[in-house]
């Protein structure tokens, strides 16, 4: 699923060999292996026994303090424009502050994701890991937010994407 709807996206991570599947299937691969992965966080859309969506929250740090970093975010391309990438963004933002955190971080397109609450993170003044990323480049800040700002980072498999 994750590989159908990146393969039709308008960006993707470039596969790790010509014609496989885009890098967001390795990198939820990695992830699982990792100590960053949050399984109360990779929540799936179902629809009876069928996956139709994933979303992924895994540990990352603003400075020194526990951050999430958000993405994957997939929903399968014939499902897709029916509400299902929202449903999984509200799960995902609200099971995030129930759990205590403080501020998701995320790369994407502005104008989805500014629906969800995500602003330009440097209102907040945290800097994206890469410089480059700009406006895509957002946060989204929970209850427990106390004005936290510095360099995001993502768990280590995000390195090798
Ligand atoms: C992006 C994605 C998760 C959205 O899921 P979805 O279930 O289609 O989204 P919803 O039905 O909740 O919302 C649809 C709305 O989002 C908008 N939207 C979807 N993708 C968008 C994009 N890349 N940029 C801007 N708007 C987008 C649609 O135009 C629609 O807008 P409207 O409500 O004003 O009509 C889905 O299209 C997808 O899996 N895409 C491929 C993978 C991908 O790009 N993931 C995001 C990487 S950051």
């Amino acid at each position: 699923m994750t590989a159908a709807a990146f393969r039709d996206a308008d960006y993707s991570a470039p596969p790790a060999e010509p014609g496989g599947d885009p890098g967001e299937v390795a990198l939820i691969d990695s992830l699982r292996d990792d100590s960053g992965w949050m399984p109360e966080l990779s929540l799936v859309a179902v629809d009876g026994e069928l996956i139709v969506g994933h979303v992924v929250g895994s540990r990352a740090w603003l400075g020194d303090s526990p951050a999430v970093g958000l993405g994957p975010l997939s929903v399968s391309p014939e499902r897709q424009k029916a509400g299902v990438g929202s449903a999984l963004m509200h799960a995902i933002l609200g099971a995030a502050d129930a759990l205590g955190e403080s501020i998701v971080g995320l790369l994407g397109e502005p104008s989805y994701y500014a629906r969800f609450g995500f602003v330009p993170a440097a209102l907040h003044d945290v800097k994206a890991p890469d410089i480059s990323w700009g406006e895509y480049f957002q946060v989204r800040t929970l209850t427990t937010y106390g004005g936290a700002a510095g360099l995001f980072s993502y768990a280590a498999p995000f390195e090798a994407v």
